[in-house]
This record gives C-alpha cells, sequence and structure tokens, in this order.
C-alpha cells in the first residue's frame, strides 16, 4: 500500500510537470533549472534528505502560478510590462499556492513555500512581506536559485547575462533580497563552482530535452526527480 501510495504521489507531481511543459516549455525548462541549483544548494547547507525533497518540488513548481489564463497573455509577450500588468504578474505566487491546495493534506510546506517565493529577507517583498526566517526555508533556497536563473538565461522580456553577472546580483542581494546565509553559501567557490558547471550543462546546445519527442528542441537540464520511488528511478 505504501508503495503504491509513493508511486501515486510521484506520478501526480510528474503529471502536474508535465502540465506545465506543455503549456509553457520555456517555463518547464526554467522550473527544471531552478531545482538543479536549488539542490546544489541544499545539499552543500547540509541540509537531510526530506529538506531537500520538499525544496525541490517548491523549486518546480514554485511559477506554476504563471499558468494562469489572466497571466499567461502578458507572460508570453515580448515587450515591457505596464504597471497593471506588473501588479498583476505580482498575483502569481498566490495563485500557484492555490493551484497546489489540494496537495496541502500530503505537501503542507509545498503551497506555503510557492506563495513565498517572492518574498525579499529584508520583509521587501510580496505578497506578504515576510522577513528573515518568517520565509519558510525552502523559499530562501528557491530564491537565490531562481535569481540566478533569470538572469543567467535568456527570457522573452530580457537579454541573458554571464555568470559572473549573476554572481554579482546575488552578493548585492545578500541579507536585503537574500539569506545572508545562504547567499553566502551559494557565492562560496565550491558551490558556485557546482553552479556554474550545471549552468553550462543546461545551456550548451548539444543538450536537448525529452521534448524531442515533441519535435521542439528546448534546452532542459535532467533532474533527478527525487520524489520518484527508487525501484523507478
Ligand atoms: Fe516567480
Amino acid at each position: 500500500m505504501r508503495a503504491r501510495a509513493e508511486r501515486l504521489s510521484a506520478a501526480t507531481l510528474e503529471t502536474l510537470l508535465n502540465a506545465i511543459d506543455a503549456n509553457d516549455a520555456d517555463t518547464g525548462a526554467h522550473v527544471r533549472r531552478v531545482a538543479t541549483y536549488a539542490l546544489i544548494l541544499a545539499e552543500a547547507a547540509g541540509l537531510d534528505e526530506a529538506t531537500q525533497h520538499r525544496i525541490e518540488r517548491v523549486a518546480l513548481f514554485h511559477d506554476i502560478g504563471k499558468l494562469h489564463g489572466a497571466l499567461t497573455d502578458i507572460f508570453h509577450e515580448g515587450s515591457r510590462l505596464t504597471p497593471e500588468e506588473r501588479r498583476a504578474v505580482r498575483t502569481h505566487p498566490l495563485r500557484g499556492a492555490e493551484v497546489l491546495a489540494p496537495l496541502s493534506t500530503f505537501y503542507p510546506e509545498l503551497g506555503k513555500s510557492v506563495a513565498a517565493h517572492h518574498e525579499r529577507w529584508d520583509g521587501s517583498g510580496y505578497p506578504r512581506g515576510l522577513k528573515g526566517r518568517k520565509i519558510p526555508l525552502e523559499a530562501r533556497v528557491v530564491s537565490i536559485a531562481d535569481s540566478f536563473d533569470a538572469i543567467t538565461h535568456r527570457r522573452r522580456y530580457s537579454h541573458a547575462r554571464s555568470f559572473s553577472a549573476a554572481v554579482n546580483a546575488i552578493a548585492d542581494g545578500k541579507g536585503t533580497q537574500f539569506d545572508p546565509d545562504l547567499a553566502d553559501l551559494f557565492l562560496s567557490r565550491p558551490v558556485a563552482d557546482k553552479v556554474e558547471s550545471a549552468m553550462r550543462r543546461a545551456h550548451s546546445p548539444h543538450r536537448k530535452n525529452e521534448n524531442r519527442r515533441h519535435g521542439e528542441t528546448k534546452s532542459t537540464p535532467d533532474i533527478t526527480f527525487r520524489w520518484r520511488p527508487r525501484s523507478r528511478a
């Protein structure tokens, strides 16, 4: 029974990820890269396996609120956002938590951390203005990984900047945007080196992902899907 329940929960999460891919392959690739970087940081922080699993889930589903019909057009436009659009975009963390609400009995942290992924260490983030350790740990880890990917990967509305630009941005945001201890760890040599090679692998034009089966050529890093039962891994 237990093995079956584990398989069912893994299948549910994978289905949800497939839905993200199907709606928007760019977001599917983004959340996988974010999960890859977040797991490097989580492992370096010595977090236990259960916490790493939670962080991976938050990373993979942090942007699920962007799939909302009210926001898809905004995210798919290439132009700069109007103030009104920017306000709409800021609803995506709570919309994400709403989408994930039925899973809260099984993953109580998921919705809360997804809702908090744009909070800032100094309390100036959104939607709630949570401060410091009031922001769930999972969201603090994902926030660094998410910002790193937003800078280093070209999106519709911005150009990619270099690894060192991203490192500088994390250093600048230490203690204001980001948890200072986690930011220091991310910037430490061994962690930064691992993140940089993961980034190069993810951006390599030679690595095309499973979307190939749909005739697409988006580069998506393979991640471990640690929530997958080991027997199926
Ligand atoms: Fe986001």
